[in-house]
Formats: structure tokens, C-alpha cells, sequence
């Protein structure tokens, strides 16, 4: 059984930004708190924390991320992007496209990209994203980019994610090394930012490996409301497009969105 050997990480480590520094923490609540509060006590963009474990790690829409000690990769980035606000996606965007890639380079599996922040493979939940932005009035000051990648994690103890999650160790057969998953996505990850610092969007490429796209979808939105369609585009903002059944089109954002399945 690999385990995380941050030492090891950081003499492989070629990134002139991200993952400098890269601390380890063996157990902490969540990843994002630990850089939120260095943040705001200014440290330098690139800072990255990864942890063993999580006993409160947070998801998306308020939901918790399951982080059991030795399985998963806990990781969150310091990103101090010159923005609008509305484009905190980008960086979801970036970070997506960094892990997509950097499992296809270390396990040779092409995971799927999923509105608005999902990795899957085989329809199954392998990784998501949390991007939160913190503003300084209208101005993003910065962004505390957060992953949890499903590396080696054993989910038979857990019934409610059994069926909806996977990870590298089940679909690959055998235990994958972390360090060099991090590593990789670190690597990655810094190309598709250094990018966007440039002022390259990161929405073609994003959108380019997205399932969703031409795909029957329902939008469970946050009323209570369901509308169904085809997800028939991405926006600048990363919004998603949504021809409804009707021939009305809908303009979504961070809602839980659930391919249909096409009879
Ligand atoms: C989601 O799919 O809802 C996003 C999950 C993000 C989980 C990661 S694990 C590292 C970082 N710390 C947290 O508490 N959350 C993110």
C-alpha cells in the first residue's frame, strides 16, 4: 500500500508556482480552512496543503467529502488570479483539466469531465472540485482551489457511495502512488493556470472533454424546480446552456445537474 510521501513529492516537483511551498498536514479538518486562513495572512499564490486525512472535509453546496485516511488525495491550492469575479469556474476549470490529464499520464485512464466540477470515470464520481473565491469589495483577491481525488479510497464500507463513486485502486486493480498523482497534477494543473494568467481562456479545452455537453440532462434547481433538456452549450463564465424540452434555452450555474438516461 503506497502512502502519501510528501518529501518524496517535492524532489520531483518541476513547478515554478504551484506546490511552493507544499506542506503536509497528517490530519486536519479540511484543507480549505488551513488555506483560507494562510491567505489571509498573505501567503504567496502557489501555496499547497495536502492532508492524510479530513474529519470535516467539505463539498460543494454545502455537502461533506468523505476523506478516510490513507485513499484519497485532500488537496488545496492558493490562487491569486486577476479575475472578475463571475470566473472563479476557470479555476475549477484548470484544476479539472490538470487531474483529468495527469491521471491519464500516471494510470492511463481518460477520466470524463462533468458540469459544473466532477471527474468520472464510467459514470461513477472519481474527483471533485471546490473553488472558493474571496472578494475584497467586487475584486477577487483570491481563490482557495480545493480537489479530492478518489486515489485508493475503499468504498465497500459505504453503501450510500458504493454506487455513485470509484477510484483509481477499483477501477485499476491495484494500489496507485500518490506522490506521483500529485505531483502530475500539480504539473498540469500549473500549465492550464500559467495559461489563464496569460489571459487564455480555459473553456475550450474544459468544454472540449465535458459528458455533458449534447447530452439529455435535468437541473435540480435550488427552489425545488427540475427543468430538463439538452445540454447544449458552456458560456464564458462556465454556465451552463440548456435547450429545454419546450425550445426554451436556460442559462444555469453551480446546480446539481444529472445526465438523463436517452431510451
Ligand atoms: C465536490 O465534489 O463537492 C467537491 C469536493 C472537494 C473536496 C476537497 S478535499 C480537499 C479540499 N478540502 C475540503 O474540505 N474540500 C476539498
Amino acid at each position: 500500500m503506497y502512502s502519501l510521501d510528501v518529501a518524496a513529492a517535492q524532489a520531483m516537483l518541476t513547478t515554478t508556482l504551484l506546490g511552493r511551498p507544499l506542506h503536509y498536514e497528517a490530519q486536519v479538518d479540511s484543507t480549505q480552512d488551513l488555506v483560507r486562513v494562510a491567505a489571509d495572512a498573505g501567503a504567496p499564490e502557489g501555496l499547497a496543503v495536502v492532508a492524510g486525512q479530513q474529519l470535516a472535509g467539505r463539498g460543494r453546496a454545502g455537502r461533506s467529502w468523505w476523506s478516510p485516511p490513507a485513499g484519497g488525495l485532500y488537496l488545496s491550492l492558493l490562487l491569486r488570479p486577476t479575475l472578475p469575479g463571475t470566473h472563479v469556474p476557470w479555476i475549477t476549470m484548470c484544476l479539472a483539466l490538470g487531474t483529468a490529464e495527469a491521471v491519464e499520464h500516471i494510470c492511463g485512464l481518460r477520466p470524463d469531465l462533468k458540469w459544473p466540477n466532477d471527474l468520472e470515470l464510467r459514470g461513477r464520481k472519481l474527483a471533485g472540485i471546490l473553488a472558493e473565491g474571496t472578494f475584497s469589495g467586487e475584486r477577487l483577491s483570491h481563490v482557495v482551489a480545493g480537489l479530492g481525488l478518489n486515489a485508493n479510497v475503499d468504498f465497500s464500507s459505504q453503501p450510500d457511495l458504493q454506487t455513485i463513486a470509484t477510484s483509481l485502486q477499483q477501477e485499476l486493480g491495484y494500489t496507485v502512488d500518490p506522490s506521483a498523482l500529485l505531483v502530475a497534477i500539480l504539473e498540469r494543473t500549473e500549465e492550464h493556470y500559467l495559461a489563464l494568467r496569460r489571459g487564455v481562456s480555459p473553456v475550450p479545452a474544459w468544454s472540449a472533454r465535458l459528458v455533458t455537453l449534447n447530452r439529455a440532462v435535468e437541473a435540480h434547481l435550488p427552489g425545488g424546480q427540475t427543468i430538463s433538456g439538452t445540454a447544449c452549450g458552456v458560456l464564458d463564465d462556465g454556465a451552463l446552456r440548456i435547450r429545454l424540452d419546450d425550445g426554451h434555452e436556460e442559462i444555469i450555474r453551480a446546480v446539481d445537474v444529472t445526465l438523463r438516461h436517452e431510451h
